[in-house]
């Protein structure tokens, strides 16, 4: 290992965000090592970005002094995670076992062992359902379901061992994560998918419909619209926060996301547009407890580390995921 080239950990690195975030650690002159169970993450893609990885389990607590020990990490991005919001209303105890329990263990290992540097995958699930829209980063955080309070738990949590140890921390609540690596070398891979834009693009692609939920909520069309931030972007990111931990900065809170919002008709519109394909979609009911409108404000985030989306416009987030897609499903 090269004295140039500090080590990070990559909990969930094998997974959709964060094997965008190794990608760009290592075009940064980083030593990404992913950790992952592949619970949930993807093998080839873990191998597609070419990091080292290790096999392993983050409530294991000999498996991660092993790998704390091993590679002597600067720091930890903490991507792993259980993801589905429906999930977690009907199985809390999962959740709270993995989003929470395991987090604490790999925080309590690193306390341990001296890694002081800490960045974590929160979500605007944490705001539950906004007063203002756009949201900023002090807006009351009342999560609707466990998935969102793990998530702030963990951002509790964090707050504590900054006081009480010093660990420096940078909590990144993501908005709508989208879109592929530009080369198409790694993208989205869900099981099961619960995503808009795999979802559509899957829909055209096979010709079967997928459920637009709710065309009757107050915003122009009647669709729900969220602020869809592309996975390069949220990758950049991580970068960032990380040289400003590495810059001396004790905490950070930041939203990622780009300030405006597409309504789901936009969104399928749009990728008609890009694929040149029909989205064969059908209206039904209202899922419970989603927000008609959630964008976030990202003053903050380009104020204190110059962070800008530059790949976020929706014809890019769409264009990158279709060109994935067409690849991993092997589409000609
Ligand atoms: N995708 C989004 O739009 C979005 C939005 C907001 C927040 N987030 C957060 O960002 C993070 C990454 O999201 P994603 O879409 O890349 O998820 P993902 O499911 O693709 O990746 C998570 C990875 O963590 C691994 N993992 C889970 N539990 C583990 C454990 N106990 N030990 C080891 N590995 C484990 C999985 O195998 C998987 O590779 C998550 O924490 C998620 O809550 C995602």
């Amino acid at each position: 290992m090269s004295e140039k080239s500090p080590c990070i950990l990559i909990a969930g690195g094998a997974g959709y965000i964060g094997s965008h975030a190794v990608l760009d650690l290592k075009s940064s002159g980083y030593q990404p090592v992913i950790v992952d169970n592949f619970s949930r993450g993807n093998k080839d893609i873990a191998e597609l970005t070419g990091a080292e990885c290790e096999e392993g389990e983050l409530s294991d607590c000999a498996f991660l002094k092993k790998v704390i020990k091993k590679y002597n990490p600067d720091a930890v991005m903490h991507f792993a995670a259980w993801t589905y919001v429906g999930e977690s209303v009907s199985q809390p105890e999962r959740y709270y076992n993995n989003n929470v329990v395991a987090t604490l263990n790999l925080l309590s290992t690193m306390r341990e062992l001296g890694v002081g540097k800490f960045i974590f995958s929160s979500t605007a699930a944490t705001y539950g359902l906004p007063e203002a829209i756009p949201i900023p980063e002090d807006a009351v955080q009342a999560p609707i379901n466990p998935y969102g309070s793990s998530k702030l738990m963990v951002e509790r949590i964090l707050s504590d061992f900054n006081a009480a140890y010093g660990l420096q921390y940078t909590i990144f609540r993501y908005f709508n994560a989208a879109g592929a690596s530009s080369n198409a070398l790694i993208g989205e891979r869900h099981d099961p998918e619960t995503h808009l834009i795999p979802l559509a693009l899957s829909a055209a692609a096979k010709g079967t419909p997928f459920k637009v939920f709710g065309t009757d909520y107050p915003t122009q069309d009647g669709t729900c619209i969220r602020d869809y931030v592309h996975v390069d972007d949220i990758a950049r990111a991580h970068v960032l926060g990380l040289q400003r931990l590495e810059a001396g900065e004790e905490k950070g809170i930041y939203n990622i996301g780009t300030g405006s919002g597409y309504s789901v008709l936009e969104v399928i519109n749009t990728i008609e547009k890009v694929t040149g394909l029909k989205v064969p979609y059908e209206v039904a009911d209202r899922r419970a407890g989603d927000p008609p409108e959630l964008i976030a404000k990202a003053e903050r985030i380009s104020k204190d580390l110059k962070w800008h989306a530059r790949h976020s416009g929706l014809e890019e987030i769409i264009s990158t995921a279709w060109a994935w897609h067409r690849k991993d499903w092997d589409l000609t």
